[in-house]
């Protein structure tokens, strides 16, 4: 049976921290109100690197974490909603600056349930197409497409880019379940950002173009809350495992308040689920594979322990993976 092990974890986040004192002099705001809604203390923010520039640092990254030679990809997919270019992708951007001659490369474009995407299209395509090393990146400078008048999303955004190389396994799989999913209706009606509009010869409307995350934050707070606890219930489930024995729980870092009403609906200690939106804030794609790097990077996970990923955001859509390391 074919499967797929992970090799290591990379990330690379800008220096610019921005804190939420900062975010005083731009709308009008607080610290206190921004930690007691969110958790969230300070971000990075972009001072002019793009999407593909963090990419391709946390993929250099990872490729030393893992010890692994660029010239082994085959397989490039980037998760990001904040591309530099709709064209070429992302991923094909990273191909060419890595010079990986040998490998596939497109993106994905699941908001913040798009690592997890990603992984799971990554595995498949490994255990499927002869593909044999994937470098599978969420990359986001989310900063591009906030609007920086609207306090109730602009606080909650921050730039970053996480990276992880997965190995084709003739004998075990590292990904022992997974579960994704949408719902299209509820996410056009609560988390839209850049809407391309038609503006050609051929149309008399001239139409705005919208630019910016526009978010009904307290309806995504209601779907968020209810299946951050479904992700892992279903995981469990399918892979007839214990929450005892998962070492960590890694969820999509969007707001600590929600990851908290999760571990209440869970009935679980908190200290479970790994916690970094205090000092990233909302990096989208990019701040599973973040926590992720950061894990390995303290030695927080050995060899066998299990840990559970779990993603929700714009789609919508929602994300899980129960791996075994
Ligand atoms: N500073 C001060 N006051 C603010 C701010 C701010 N930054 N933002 C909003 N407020 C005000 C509002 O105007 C409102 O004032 P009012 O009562 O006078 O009308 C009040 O605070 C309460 O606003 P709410 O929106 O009800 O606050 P809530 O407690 O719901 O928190 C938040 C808002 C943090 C956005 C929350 O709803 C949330 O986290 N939602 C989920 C967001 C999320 O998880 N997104 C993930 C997906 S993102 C992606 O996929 C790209």
């Amino acid at each position: 049976m074919k499967g797929v092990k992970i090799l290591g974890f990379g990330h690379y986040c800008p220096e610019n921290i921005v804190s939420n004192v900062d975010l005083e002099e731009i709308v009008e705001t607080t610290d206190e109100w921004i930690i007691k809604r969110t958790g969230i203390k300070e971000r990075r923010i972009s001072t002019g690197e793009g999407t593909v520039d963090l990419a391709y640092k946390a993929a250099l990254n990872a490729l030393e974490n893992s010890k692994c030679s660029k010239d082994d990809i085959d397989l490039i997919i980037v998760a990001t909603t904040s591309p530099d270019k709709l064209m070429p992708s992302t991923a094909c951007s990273i191909q060419g600056l890595l010079d990986c001659k040998n490998a596939a490369a497109f993106d994905i474009s699941a908001a913040c349930s798009g690592f997890v995407y990603s992984l799971i299209v990554a595995s498949s395509l490994i255990k499927t197409t002869g593909k044999k090393k994937a470098l599978v990146i969420g990359s986001e400078v989310l900063s591009k497409i906030v609007d920086w008048s609207d306090r109730s999303t602009c606080v909650l955004f921050g730039d970053g880019a996480g990276a992880a190389i997965l190995e084709i396994s003739e004998n075990d799989d590292c990904i022992i379940s997974t579960c994704f999913a949408a719902d299209g209706n509820l996410g056009e009606k609560s988390l839209v950002a850049a809407e391309l509009k038609i503006n050609t010869p051929f149309i008399s409307d001239n139409l705005e173009e919208k630019r910016y995350i526009e978010m009904k934050g307290g309806e995504v707070f209601k779907f968020a809350v209810s299946v951050l606890p479904e992700i892992v219930r279903e995981l469990l489930e399918k892979s007839n495992e214990d929450i005892n024995d998962i070492k960590f729980i890694v969820p999509h870092q969007a707001n600590l308040r929600i990851i908290d009403e999760a571990a209440r609906r869970l009935k679980i200690n908190k200290e479970k689920f790994y916690v970094n939106v205090d000092r990233y804030g909302n990096t989208s794609a990019a701040s599973i594979p973040i926590a992720l790097s950061e894990l390995f990077e303290k030695g927080l996970i050995n060899k066998g322990d299990k840990i559970i990923l779990a993603a929700f955001g714009g789609g919508l859509t929602w994300a899980g993976a129960l791996i075994k390391f």
